[in-house]
């Protein structure tokens, strides 16, 4: 994995934007894969103003999200899919039908992520896929565990992640349990990938993705094996590593 330590939080946007801007550029009908949560949204924002310095065209664009709660309605503050319009989607200009997120809504998970799998090979594959991580070292929501899934699958959250997340729902109580999550397989096979590691509370799992070992309790290990893997950590992230 390439390392890049950046500066800041804004530094990681500049870059990583640049990446996400290169790989439109070299093919206008790129299949980018996206990411949730706090640290992509500073790329987000960015991305939001390139398209309308009119830098950066998602006309030809098809993305995929990782993941999204299960069960939980679209129209949801707390959804994937309501972060996703209002953080990134709607300030480009991608055609609604080349927007993917896993359906928090459907009535058969299972059929929900079979279908998801084909869309994404029908799309021919994802070129880049943008990653977070959890503290304990999960990536989409594939949850540190003896045996990790291939492909996209409903899965448990750990209490960890439930704790983690909590911070956008009024209590604990209130984060679903469940997640519709692209697995380990079909993040694997994206062509390239760029990880965003931002603050001092990523230090300890930076260090361990960092540290020579792949297992599955750190999901994110096994990033070590796949060939254009890209991680942008800002020096807080960074703090641990030798
Ligand atoms: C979100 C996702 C998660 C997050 C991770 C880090 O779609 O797949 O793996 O990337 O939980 O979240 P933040 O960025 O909020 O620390």
């Amino acid at each position: 994995m390439k390392k890049i330590i950046c500066k800041n939080e804004a530094e990681i946007a500049e870059i990583s934007a640049a990446m996400i801007a290169e790989q439109i550029f070299i093919k206008r009908e790129s299949v980018i894969g996206l990411a949730t949560g706090s640290t992509p949204e500073g790329l987000y924002r960015k991305l939001g103003e390139m398209c309308k310095n009119g830098d950066l065209d998602f006309s030809g664009v098809r993305t995929f999200n990782l993941d999204e709660y299960y069960p939980i309605k679209k129209s949801s503050d707390q959804s994937y899919d309501y972060f996703m319009w209002d953080r990134l989607f709607s300030h480009i200009n991608i055609e609604r039908e080349n927007v993917h997120i896993p359906n928090g809504e459907c009535a058969d998970p299972a059929e929900e992520c079979i279908a998801y799998e084909q869309k994404i090979a029908s799309a021919g594959g994802i070129d880049i896929q943008v990653l977070g991580i959890g503290v304990n070292g999960h990536i989409g929501f594939n949850e540190p565990e003896a045996e990790l899934k291939m492909d996209t699958h409903l899965t448990g959250l750990t209490p960890s992640t439930i704790e983690a997340n909590s911070r956008f729902f009024s209590s604990v109580g209130e984060v679903p349990t469940k997640a519709l999550t692209m697995g380990m397989g079909t993040i694997m096979k994206a062509r390239s990938i760029i990880m965003l590691i931002t603050g001092e509370h990523k230090a300890a799992i930076t260090e361990k993705i960092f540290s020579g070992v792949v297992t599955t309790d750190v999901p994110a290990s096994f990033l070590n094996l796949h060939p254009n893997v890209t991680v942008l950590l800002d020096e807080a992230a960074a703090a641990k590593l030798k």
